[in-house]
């Protein structure tokens, strides 16, 4: 049996005549930059994500850019974030002159640790703040911890910047001050703002590169709007140096047609998940030697009413993974390692002397993280199969 990793070619069959026609009328309106479509979708990823603006930019990666433009944060800045992330997030930091601030993960969900971050932003009262801005990443589709970040931002004053590449629709609870109530809010509505991609992999994906950034704050929506376009406003008059960061139409119009239907993706990963858990669970595998990735807020998920994870990745921690993977592989079963490396560790950032620090978590995760396909279209039998594997691989 083959079991790819994933599979766009469902998706794209139930949509090609859509998409086609949706490609045709773009090309025959020759709107070709910005216009009509990407506005209409940038007011349907608003509207999904509860926040009054989105502008639409041409990937994740220039969604961070530009929020990091647009707050002008540069030389000498640091940025706080995670260790254990695609390479984008610090990237995109560095790319404006700032550096990096690493706050170890937490053991379940592999996000950046609240206690960790207290600390750092602590270190760094006194003199002049180095800190400008927050980056946590919602990471595999599942938010960071949000509550406590969103109050470490409010005591210092900082901005927080959501990298929610993984995780459109991903929610999470803020408990009501007063009342006890608990009120849900979506990835890229809590912080400054929400940097989204529509990379193909990712649940609401594009027929190439495209992102959007989500905010609450208007004006920061008119400065984003500006960076986007090379800082001018208007045409030819540049107050800022920004870039050429528009999200094409033809890619909007796209999103338009699969927007509807992310609901429903999100709820077959989310079943998807529920198997596999009870696959590993008849397999006898779970805790030893398979830890499986474990919601921080499961009634939520057991209740059906809240996306808090929407397991973009599905991944779990195994001993002997690169073993485990090369077998999976063999047995043609699509698997990836996100990420081998972190950041800290990364060759690009070794004359800025990150190489003697140590986050023990994140780097156990690197050592142990292996994604198993998760996509809607996945069937029962191609689960068991790749649960049976690796129960076979582990009983050899
Ligand atoms: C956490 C994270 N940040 C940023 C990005 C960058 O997005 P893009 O590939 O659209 O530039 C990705 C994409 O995979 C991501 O996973």
């Amino acid at each position: 049996m083959n079991v790819p990793l994933l599979d766009l070619q469902p998706q794209m069959t139930r949509f090609r005549e859509e998409i086609l026609q949706a490609v045709t009328d773009v090309i025959d309106s020759t709107r070709y930059i910005l216009g009509p479509r990407v506005t209409e979708l940038e007011q349907e990823i608003a509207d999904y994500c509860g926040v009054p603006a989105a502008v639409g930019v041409s990937s994740g990666t220039d969604a961070l850019l530009v929020s990091l433009m647009a707050l002008e944060i540069g030389q000498g800045d640091l940025v706080l974030t995670t260790p254990y992330t695609f390479f984008a997030t610090m990237g995109s930091i560095v790319r404006v002159g700032a550096l990096p601030l690493f706050a170890d993960v937490d053991e379940q969900s592999l996000n950046i640790d609240p206690d960790r971050m207290a600390e750092l932003l602590e270190e760094d009262q006194g003199g002049e703040r180095r800190i400008k801005a927050i980056m946590p990443v919602h990471l595999y589709g599942q938010c960071a911890d949000m509550a406590r970040i969103m109050d470490l931002a409010a005591q210092y004053d900082i901005p927080v910047i959501e990298d929610a590449a993984q995780a459109i629709g991903a929610e999470f609870p803020f408990a009501g001050k007063e009342d006890g109530s608990v009120q849900w809010k979506r990835a890229g509505s809590m912080g400054l703002s929400g940097c989204f991609s529509f990379f193909p992999s990712k649940n609401l994906g594009s027929v190439g590169d495209g992102g959007i950034v989500t905010t609450c704050d208007p004006d920061f929506a008119e400065r984003l709007r500006c960076y986007r376009n090379h800082g001018a406003e208007p045409k030819y008059y540049h107050s800022h140096i920004g870039g050429n960061f528009r999200l094409d139409p033809i890619q909007a119009s796209v999103l338009s047609i699969k927007l509807p239907h992310l609901a429903q993706w999100h709820r077959q990963r989310r079943a998807n998940s529920a198997v596999y858990h009870d696959l590993f669970q008849q397999a006898g595998l779970i805790g030893d030697p398979v830890i499986l990735p474990e919601p921080v807020y499961r009634n939520a998920a057991e209740a059906g009413a809240h996306d808090f994870h929407i397991y973009n990745q599905y991944v779990i921690r195994v001993p002997r993974r690169d073993e485990l993977r090369d077998f999976l592989q063999s047995q043609s079963i699509g698997c990836e390692v996100y990420y081998p490396v972190c950041l800290h560790k990364q060759q690009c950032l070794a004359k800025y002397d990150y190489g003697d620090l140590s986050f023990p978590v994140a780097e156990q995760a690197a050592r142990e993280s292996l994604a198993l396909p998760i996509y809607p279209e996945l069937s029962d039998e191609q689960q068991t199969y790749v649960v049976e594997t690796i129960a076979r691989f582990y009983r050899s």
